[in-house]
């Protein structure tokens, strides 16, 4: 049966950087995150006694860079439906991919419910989160609606994300400043593996279950202050583990910069708007829905901003009736 899914990407606001079981991407530590309502990747998936063998179009191009990792995790989802069936797959975002976006999330957890319900198989919430995270880690985090936890978990089962809060649950936003589309040069599954090479990374292991609890209750009491602090703190710590790793690796670049010491400054004046990074250069910019229009003005004044796309809380992998093919 042919099936289309939309699936969001999702921004993290406390991160997931670092695994201590590689083969089942079991993550060092949880992480929370919320789904992003306008970054959204559409994958279309059929299996037929036809075919001869898989075919993978991503953004329009076959056999990319990507389709490797997307065979594996279809073999995955074969296993479970008994199958050896081959499958075609179309999939579209509606962003630059690899810029720091997170494509991977969205596009495994689409891939991820799109190829498990072809084959009819009936998943739940928790095990459709698990088998996205076998394709890409962040991917399971994109399966469960609005604002997300992912307990890190021992087992491939106990590895799972889940919502904490439905996405109308809280009137914040998050706005990318995409500064280049360059795709970045080490890929994050590559960069995961070097954390324990960096001396701070165990500091940061011994304070993370502390700062869960903290951002958590922040949520809790809507406290937009104190969660815009933890936020940028958080990401700062994560591009510091990545800065101090062996090899070094260095996301941000000039333009990220000045959009962050512009944020900063807007701060200063009376504005409250944060922002928090993942791997690359564009820069997410954290804030009450009511200051979105403000703060997309400005933005449209800076010659470092390419493109500008709003995002509020979104909802998570779904599928839809408008098929790619
Ligand atoms: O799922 P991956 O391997 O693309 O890793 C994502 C890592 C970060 O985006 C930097 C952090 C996170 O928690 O999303």
């Amino acid at each position: 049966m042919k099936t289309t899914v939309i699936a969001p990407s999702n921004i993290a606001f406390i991160k997931y950087w670092g695994r201590k079981d590689e083969a089942l991407r079991l993550p060092t530590n949880g992480s929370i995150s919320m789904n992003l309502s306008n970054l959204l990747t559409t994958t279309t998936v059929e299996f037929s006694e036809d075919f001869k063998k898989d075919t993978i179009v991503i953004n329009g191009v076959s056999n990319s860079n990507e389709s490797n990792r997307v065979t594996m995790h279809l073999d995955r989802v074969r296993v479970l439906g008994k199958t050896a069936m081959k499958a075609k797959v179309v999939s579209k975002n509606n962003f630059p991919t690899s810029t720091g976006l997170s494509s991977s999330a969205s596009g495994f957890a689409a891939l991820t419910l799109a190829a498990s319900a072809s084959l009819g198989l009936q998943l739940s919430e928790k095990e459709l989160s698990s088998l996205a995270r076998l394709g890409s880690g962040s991917a399971c985090r994109s399966i469960p609606d609005g604002f997300v936890q992912w307990n890190d978990g021992d087992t491939d089962a106990t590895s799972y994300a889940h919502s904490l809060y439905p996405p109308e649950y809280w009137n914040i936003a998050d706005i990318v400043a995409v500064v280049s589309q360059k795709p970045k040069e080490i890929p994050t599954s590559l960069g995961q593996q070097y954390v324990f090479s960096s001396p701070f990374f165990p500091k940061r292991l011994k304070n993370i279950k502390n700062k869960i609890r903290l951002i958590k209750q922040c949520m809790k009491q809507k406290d937009f202050e104190k969660f815009g602090e933890l936020i940028e703190a958080e990401a700062l710590e994560m591009h510091a583990i990545m800065m101090t790793s062996s090899p070094s690796l260095l996301y941000i670049t000039p333009e990220s910069l000045r959009v962050i010491q512009m944020v900063k400054k807007w701060r200063q004046e009376g504005l409250q708007v944060y922002f928090t990074l993942n791997t690359g250069q564009d820069v997410h910019i954290i804030c009450e829905q009511k200051n979105v229009a403000k703060i997309q003005k400005l933005l449209g004044n800076m010659e470092d901003v390419k493109q500008i796309i709003v995002n509020y809380p979104g909802r998570g992998a779904r599928l839809s009736n408008d098929h790619l093919f």
